[in-house]
C-alpha cells in the first residue's frame, strides 16, 4: 500500500442478525435432522463489509437502517465496537431488524434465507451521505438495500468525486445507467454468470464474463471463484489469483472480507492484483472461524499469513 494515513470509505447496506444453524448437511425436502447448534451473530453484507473495511484500519461511516429492536440495537453496538461510525444508521420502529436465517454445513458451506426488515426501509439522507463522502476514496454498497437509495448513493458518490465499489449481491439487474458509475464491481461466478449471460465458474470464462461487464463501462472488475481464488479484470488484461488450500469451518462473510481488504489496499493507492492478493488471504482467514463478523480478521492476521501462490495472466 502507499499511503499511511486511515481512508476514509462510507458504506451504504444491510445489518441482519444472523441466526446461524449448524447442521451435518442440508435437509433434503422433507427431511427432517438434528441440527449440533444455533446462535446469533452480527451480520449483514453492509455490516459485515464495514466490519471488514475497519479492521483493515479504513475509517468506515455506516448507512442503513434497523429496527427499534434487541437486534437492531445488538448490531449497532457491535458495529461500535469496530470504531465504525453508527450516527447515519436509521432506527425504524415500524419494522423489525433484518434476520438471516443461516445454515451451515460440516463442510463449512452455508445456505442463507435473508428476510430484509428495516433494511428494506432505508432512506437516504442527502445531507447525512453527503458528509459520509466527503473525504471518502469509496462508497461501498450492495444489493440488500433497496435498489432505488444505492442508485441515488452512487449519483451523489461521483458527483462528490468518491469511487464507487459495488457488490451486487444479491444478484438482480443492474440499471444500463449505472454500469458508467462503478469504479470497480466485485462479483461471485454466480453473480457474474448472471449479469453478463455467460459461463464464469472457469478462470478462463470468468475473465471473459468479467471483459463483458467491463465493457458495460466498469474500469475493473473481480471475479471470486471460492477455493477457486479470484479473476482480476482491467485496462491491462485478466489475471488470475489463486487460493490458499485452507480447511473451511463456515464460508459466512468471506466475500465481504474479501471486499473490505480490497477496497482498503485501493483506497491507499494500491494495485488491482495487490489488493486482490490481500483479499485473498482474508478471505483464507475468515473461513477458518465460525460466524460472520466474529470470523473477520484484524489487519496484523491478514498480514501474517502465508502468500497466495502466484497469480497468472489469463
Ligand atoms: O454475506 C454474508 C451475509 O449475507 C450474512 O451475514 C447474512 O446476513 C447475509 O446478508
Amino acid at each position: 500500500m502507499r499511503s499511511t494515513e486511515a481512508p476514509r470509505i462510507a458504506v451504504l447496506g444491510s445489518l441482519n442478525m444472523d441466526l446461524v444453524v449448524r447442521v451435518p448437511h442440508a435437509p433434503a425436502a422433507g427431511e427432517t435432522l438434528q441440527g449440533h447448534s444455533i446462535h446469533s451473530i452480527p451480520g449483514g453484507k453492509g455490516g459485515n463489509q464495514a466490519v471488514s473495511c475497519a479492521r483493515q484500519g479504513a475509517q468506515v461511516s455506516l448507512l442503513g437502517c434497523v429496527g427499534a429492536d434487541a437486534h437492531g440495537e445488538a448490531l449497532r453496538q457491535a458495529l461500535q465496537q469496530d470504531g465504525i461510525d453508527t450516527t447515519a444508521v436509521q432506527i425504524d420502529p415500524a419494522a423489525p431488524t433484518g434476520t438471516a436465517l443461516v445454515m451451515v454445513e460440516d463442510s463449512g458451506q452455508n445456505r442463507i434465507v435473508v428476510i430484509a426488515g428495516a433494511n428494506a426501509r432505508v432512506e437516504i439522507d442527502d445531507a447525512a451521505l453527503a458528509a459520509r463522502l466527503d473525504r471518502a476514496a469509496f462508497l461501498v454498497a450492495q444489493f440488500e438495500s433497496p435498489l432505488v437509495q444505492v442508485a441515488r448513493a452512487m449519483n451523489a458518490a461521483v458527483r462528490a468525486g468518491c469511487k464507487v465499489l459495488l457488490n451486487p449481491s444479491p444478484v438482480q439487474a443492474v440499471d444500463a445507467a449505472l454500469w458508467p458509475l462503478i469504479d470497480t464491481l466485485v462479483v461471485n461466478e454466480v453473480e457474474a454468470r448472471t449479469l453478463a449471460g455467460q459461463p464464469a465458474e472457469e478462470p478462463r470464462d470468468a475473465a471473459a464474463a468479467g471483459a463483458v461487464l467491463r465493457a458495460r463501462g466498469v474500469a475493473r472488475v473481480v471475479v471470486t471463484l471460492g477455493a477457486g481464488g479470484a479473476v482480476a479484470i482491467d485496462a491491462d488484461g485478466a489475471r488470475h489469483h489463486p487460493a490458499p488450500r485452507v480447511q473451511a469451518v463456515d464460508t459466512t462473510a468471506a466475500g465481504d472480507t474479501f471486499l473490505g481488504a480490497l477496497a482498503v489496499t485501493l483506497a491507499c493507492g494500491g494495485s488491482l492484483d495487490e489488493a486482490v492478493r490481500l483479499g485473498i488471504r482474508a478471505a483464507a482467514l475468515c473461513i477458518t472461524q465460525p460466524g460472520a463478523q466474529p470470523s473477520i480478521p484484524l489487519r496484523d492476521a491478514v498480514l501474517r499469513s502465508p502468500l497466495p501462490p502466484d497469480w497468472t495472466p489469463l
